[in-house]
């Protein structure tokens, strides 16, 4: 009985001083190498890498999660999570909800065309189904641009599917991802950029010494030539996930 009382108190004990989850939270969506992919279950690419680089330096445990990207921005708007990083580029709409780091990505977005019917302008592309990963700058793009409404998937490769089966026409998408969609795809072809973009991650507004701590390492990953060598590596290794 007296064991059991003990057993009781300490476990009470326990619960009572149980540490408050100190860990960084990122968010991501992991459908987009090789900024951030699966590999297995792990969540694995150049974004987990800086959010990871940003926990070490303030000395705090790092957690990552995925969920879609239309989810990613709102995530840390409410305080689900500390850091957003999913490739996304800054723009002056998200600016008005999340404060950015400095940018660690010069990028833009491209079109995935059928060789077989061959991308020319942006003229041709006005009237056709076009696939786009919902949520991005490539949704806005056939929204703003082409004024017209775009085939929304969940990833990139779910819209290359959507090409590769004929229910859209072209896909547009960030370029990396799209390189990694159509390695090993002989009948399909990438365009040049047709927007010029910038990456970094994002935060909720109000948050100036958090901020600081991001914008200093990314400096720090730039300088030292780590932040290279990680797109290098994230780019073969998911390059290689591909050919599986
Ligand atoms: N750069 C584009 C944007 O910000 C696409 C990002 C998609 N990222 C992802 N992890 N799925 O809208």
């Amino acid at each position: 009985m007296k064991n059991i009382t003990l057993a009781a108190l300490a476990a009470l004990a326990l619960v009572g001083c149980a540490p408050k989850d100190n860990s960084l939270k990122m968010i991501t969506e992991a459908t987009f190498p090789p900024y951030e992919f699966l590999r297995g279950q792990e969540i694995a690419g150049i974004d987990v890498e800086i959010c990871r680089a940003v926990a070490q330096r303030l000395n705090r445990p790092f957690k990552a999660e995925t969920v879609d990207f239309d989810s990613v921005i709102p995530a840390v708007i409410s305080g689900k999570a500390d850091l957003a990083a999913a490739g996304i580029t800054v723009t002056p709409d998200r600016k008005k909800n999340v404060d950015f780091s400095i940018p660690y990505v010069k990028t833009g977005i491209v079109v995935i065309f059928k060789k077989s019917s061959p991308f020319k302008d942006k003229e041709q592309l006005k009237g056709k189904k076009i696939g786009v990963q919902s949520g991005t700058t490539s949704e806005t793009f056939v929204l703003e641009e082409l004024k017209q409404e775009p085939e929304r998937s969940k990833s990139p490769a779910e819209a290359v599917a959507a090409l590769k089966s004929g229910r859209v026409e072209f896909v547009i998408a960030d370029i990396d991802p799209a390189k990694n969609c159509v390695k090993g795809e002989a009948d399909l072809a990438l365009s040049d950029f047709i927007t010029s973009e910038e990456y970094a991650v994002a935060i909720r507004k109000g948050q100036p010494e958090l901020l600081q701590a991001i914008n200093v390492t990314i400096e720090e990953l730039k300088k030292s030539g780590q932040l290279d060598k990680w797109i290098k590596q994230f780019t073969e290794e998911s390059d290689k996930l591909k050919d599986k």
